[in-house]
């Protein structure tokens, strides 16, 4: 076995063995391969990042959409390496804990909404989505009612890449490859108005059209067949779709009125991207399940929850013996101690509401300002700091390019040329950067993002 080699490299060593040994997650291998690799990221300050050539660099994204203290901060660093010097691990298997997963628990059943007061620990979003998955089935097998296994989700919905996460999800390029959705899993309209609202259809008209399908599909199984129904507040990585205010409370009704159980998916909405703590909080969702990820650590390292809902926990408690089901990291005490710290400094900093109250509505004034009448951009949208632009061949028809996702690659590798990571869903170009952004910092940001379309759009010989 060959020591790691820990001595500084060159940009373009780092690249080579890139190539040579790491398979990157949702990459086109041949076509990286072809331009040479990719950046080396090697340092993170607030909203800054830097690469290995010291190119300075505004993170847009929060990474995944996670960073949401930002880069660098002392607190989650320390708790991170006092937590490793007490007790780097433990498991919560076998009837053990550790205190900063017990405290977790507490905190987590305080912050989230009423009603929430169990907690599954669980490493990434995937997992916590999987868990929500055969916690629901196991729910309904235990009420005597084992047909009740269908998870109804939507389409662009994003809940991860696990075999049960990915079929949650309704993201086509994902389902063609190694045969899913499995079965049981089906997905109905996404409240994605600039997509499927019909010429003269209002956004409430459309958000109830939405929710409307959701029943339609309810009945077409037979509510008796379905477990949940699972869905992220804010849809993330399929573009930010933004539901019309119609479509929550509609949801919430349609699945009361079947016996559905409803599964809230926070992992991108949760801890304060939409300037609530929680995308529940902000439109009024009283989910049966939450599943939590990213912003719960800001990143630091990875850690999920399941909030658990007293009509479940009480079944699962109660009646449900061994709950088979649990993973190696559930509730890791170093995760859970940094956890603890990120959620201290998001209150002590009152960040979720500074998100409502100064950065959200900054952010989405300066879209709207920036962007009106741009001959490429046929819509801006924002809730808290997670936005999109809607970039189209025709912004008075809404006509979209030929070649879907052509022009928001484009665009995204002149943002990231330009020194902002913008990302592209298609043709829609999303933002969600950390919750710690000032008002001068998203100047920044906005300008560096019209720079990126200007660009595009002078590509394509519209400026
Ligand atoms: C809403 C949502 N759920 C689940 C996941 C999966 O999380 P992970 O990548 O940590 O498995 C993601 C990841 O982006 C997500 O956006």
């Amino acid at each position: 076995m060959p020591r790691p080699d820990t001595a500084p490299r060159r940009t373009d060593d780092l690249r080579q063995i890139d190539l040579a040994h790491h398979l990157h997650p949702f990459t086109d291998h041949a076509a990286f391969a072809n331009e040479g690799g990719g950046r080396i990221i090697v340092r993170g300050e607030g909203i800054w990042l830097w690469d290995s050539d010291d190119n300075r660099i505004l993170d847009g994204m929060s990474g995944l959409w996670c960073v949401n203290v930002g880069y660098g901060r002392r607190p989650l660093i320390e708790a991170a390496a006092d937590q490793m010097a007490r007790l780097a691990y433990y498991n919560t298997f076998f009837k053990t804990a550790t205190p900063p997963a017990v405290e977790l628990a507490r905190v987590l059943a305080e912050c989230t909404p009423p009603g929430l007061e169990h907690v599954f620990f669980a490493g990434s979003g995937s997992e916590a989505v999987d868990t929500a998955v055969r916690l629901v089935r196991h729910y309904w097998a235990l009420k005597g009612a084992p047909r009740r296994r269908v998870i109804i989700g939507r389409r662009h919905g994003y809940h991860g890449s696990t075999l049960a996460a990915a079929s949650v999800g309704g993201m086509a390029p994902m389902h063609r490859q190694g045969d899913l959705p499995l079965p049981d899993f089906t997905h109905v309209l996404p409240p994605y108005a600039f997509e499927y609202a019909r010429p003269g259809e209002d956004a409430d008209a459309f958000g109830r059209r939405a929710a409307a399908a959701l029943e339609e599909r309810i009945l077409d199984l037979g509510a008796d067949r379905v477990a949940a129904f699972i869905a992220e507040p804010i849809q993330g990585a399929g573009g930010v779709l933004i539901p019309p205010d119609s479509y929550w409370p509609e949801v919430q009704r349609i699945c009361a009125r079947h016996d559905v159980l409803l599964v809230a998916d926070e992992v991108i909405c949760g801890f304060g991207r939409t300037g609530r703590w929680f995308g529940a909080d902000r439109f009024a969702i009283r989910p049966d399940v939450m599943t939590l990820a990213k912003g719960i650590t800001s990143g630091y390292v990875p850690m999920a929850a399941v909030m658990v809902g007293e009509r479940v926990a009480r079944t699962l408690i109660d009646d449900g013996g061994e709950f088979f089901h649990g993973f190696t990291y559930s509730g890791h005490p170093v995760a859970a101690a940094v956890a603890l710290a990120n959620l201290a400094l998001i209150r002590e900093e009152g960040l979720v509401e500074r998100v409502a109250q100064v950065t959200g509505p900054a952010l989405a004034q300066r879209l709207a300002e920036t962007f009106a009448g741009h001959p490429l951009v046929g819509e801006v949208r924002s809730c808290g700091l997670l936005a999109a632009i809607e970039l189209v061949d025709n912004p008075a028809t809404r006509r979209r390019f030929a070649e879907p996702g052509k022009v928001g690659t484009r665009c995204r590798d002149h943002a990231f040329a330009g020194g902002l990571v913008m990302r592209a869903v298609r043709d829609t170009m999303v933002l969600a950067p950390p919750l710690i952004i000032t008002e001068a910092e998203i100047d920044e940001l906005v300008t560096r993002a019209r720079a990126a379309i200007d660009a595009t759009a002078r590509d394509l010989g519209r400026l």
